[in-house]
Formats: C-alpha cells, sequence, structure tokens
C-alpha cells in the first residue's frame, strides 16, 4: 500500500482542482453503519420499505420508528473522524475545492469543509410535510412519532428518498464540479446508486485522474479508476496527507 500512499501523495501534490466524491464509509469509522455489505442498513431494512418516498407517505410512523429515529441518534451524537479530518487538511492546502457527498450526516462540513454539495440531502433538517417549515434535527422532539410541525404536519428529513429527485442545484452543481477536476477522489462508495455513480465517469471523461480509497474493490474499479488503495478511510488519508508534506 505504501507505494500508492506515495503515488497519491505525488499526484495530489501537481493537481490543482482537487474534488471528491464521497460515500457511507467515510462515515463507518465515526459509528455510522454503512447500507451495504456487513453490518450495513440493508441487510437488515429492505430500502424500498424503508427509504422509498412511497413507503414513507404510505406508513410515516413506520419509517420513522424502524429508520428515522434511529438515524437520528447515531447522526446527533457523530463526531467526524480521520477521514473527514484528512479532507479538511486538504482544502487547507488548497488542494480540494469541492467535496460531493452522498451522506446526509454533515460530517465534512463539521470537520471544517466549507464547499460541500449534499447530494441526498440533509439529515440536519426536518420539512414539514404540509406548510415546509423546517426544524433543526437535534431539536426535534421525537418521544411521540411521527413528530409534528405546528400546524400539524408530519415532518420528514430533508434527504433524498429513493424514488425522488436529486436536488437540481446539487445535481449540476456536481456534475460541473467533476468536470472542472483535474483529480478526483472517490471515498467510502461501493458506486452502484445512480446518478451519483455516474460523477467519477464524467470527471473521467474529462480527464481527470480518479483515485479510489476503499476497503473493497467497486464497479469504478478496474474501468474507472486509474487506482484504488485498499483501505479504511481514515487511515488512508492520514497517511496520504502526512506523505504530501514529504514532498
Ligand atoms: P454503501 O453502503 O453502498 O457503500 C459503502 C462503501 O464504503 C462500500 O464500498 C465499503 O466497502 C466502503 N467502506 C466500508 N468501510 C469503509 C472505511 N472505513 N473507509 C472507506 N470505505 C469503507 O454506501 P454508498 O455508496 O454511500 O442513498 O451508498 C450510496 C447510497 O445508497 C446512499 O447515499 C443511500 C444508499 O441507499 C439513499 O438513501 C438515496
Amino acid at each position: 500500500m505504501e507505494d500508492l500512499i506515495k503515488r497519491a501523495a505525488k499526484d495530489l501534490a501537481v493537481a490543482v482542482n482537487v474534488a471528491a466524491l464521497t460515500g457511507a464509509g467515510i462515515s463507518v469509522e465515526s459509528g455510522i453503519p454503512p447500507f451495504r455489505g456487513k453490518g450495513g442498513l440493508w441487510e437488515r431494512l429492505d430500502p424500498m420499505e424503508f427509504a422509498h418516498i412511497n413507503a414513507f407517505m404510505r406508513d410515516p410512523v413506520k419509517v420513522w420508528k424502524a429508520l428515522v429515529r434511529e438515524m437520528k441518534e447515531i447522526v446527533d451524537r457523530a463526531e467526524p473522524n480521520d477521514g473527514h479530518k484528512g479532507l479538511a487538511k486538504l482544502e487547507t492546502r488548497d488542494k480540494l475545492k469541492t467535496i460531493i457527498t452522498q451522506n446526509i450526516d454533515g460530517l465534512h462540513q463539521a470537520a471544517g469543509n466549507t464547499d460541500v454539495i449534499e447530494y441526498h440531502g440533509t439529515f440536519a433538517w426536518q420539512r414539514c410535510m404540509d406548510c415546509g417549515k423546517k426544524y433543526e434535527t437535534r431539536k426535534v422532539d421525537v418521544s411521540e412519532i411521527p413528530p409534528r410541525c405546528g400546524c400539524g404536519g408530519i415532518l420528514r428529513p430533508d434527504i433524498v428518498f429513493f424514488g425522488e429527485m436529486i436536488p437540481a442545484e446539487a445535481m449540476w452543481r456536481s456534475r460541473q464540479a467533476a468536470s472542472d477536476c483535474d483529480l478526483m477522489l472517490v471515498v467510502g462508495t461501493s458506486a452502484v446508486v445512480q446518478p451519483a455513480a455516474m460523477i467519477p465517469i464524467i470527471a473521467k471523461e474529462n480527464g481527470a485522474k480518479i483515485v479510489e480509497i476503499n476497503p473493497e474493490r467497486t464497479p469504478l474499479t478496474v474501468e474507472v479508476s486509474d487506482y484504488l488503495i485498499m483501505g479504511g478511510a481514515g487511515e488512508v488519508l492520514n497517511r496520504i496527507v502526512a506523505a504530501m508534506e514529504k514532498i
């Protein structure tokens, strides 16, 4: 792995516009379970039954009880780990310009990154399904499910459920960031959910180097990524940042 760490450090040193695409894997070390693979959320819950907008509309109490309340408990207490902090350091060194994240946990912003595109929305806010008023998730009382707005409407997380559109601004801004970057770090995503999985392909088509960080291979590994550094995001990013300091 050491050779690949040095290679990534050199590639980052010469890059002028770096973007990152992140997925659930980068938050695993913060105690947030991923969706797929061992211990993944979708091993226990069928996403079509609990994470599809139709499922939420049909039975919000069921989805709140099985998924959203637990998500709130986990996300409320999660802190950025070395993976998030490593990406924040790359922004401080003026390398990393934009993070496109599929995560809804807000940990990139908590680590200090300032340009974060939340492709699947954010869990930081709940919004009323009737009047649209927003409430900070941390402050929402979940002693009664479903929590309700002052107007009586049911609150839903401000995330993208399956069956919903990606927010238009997130969509076009990430396309732009992918086209503009000369290196894209793809960290902790299984790259199987569209349209997010297209983002590294857009970057590649526009001439960017693609560097994947993941303990497992993904559908991008052979055809799209220039190389995969097989390991956890925290350790790998720590080592890359340390190696950059020696260049
Ligand atoms: P997944 O759960 O599909 O994939 C997590 C990836 O992280 C896998 O490839 C793991 O190998 C990798 N991984 C595990 N531990 C890691 C670590 N310590 N460091 C780095 N990588 C690690 O998560 P996503 O790709 O983010 O969408 O999933 C994409 C979307 O599917 C999510 O945004 C969510 C989900 O259904 C919606 O809810 C709309």
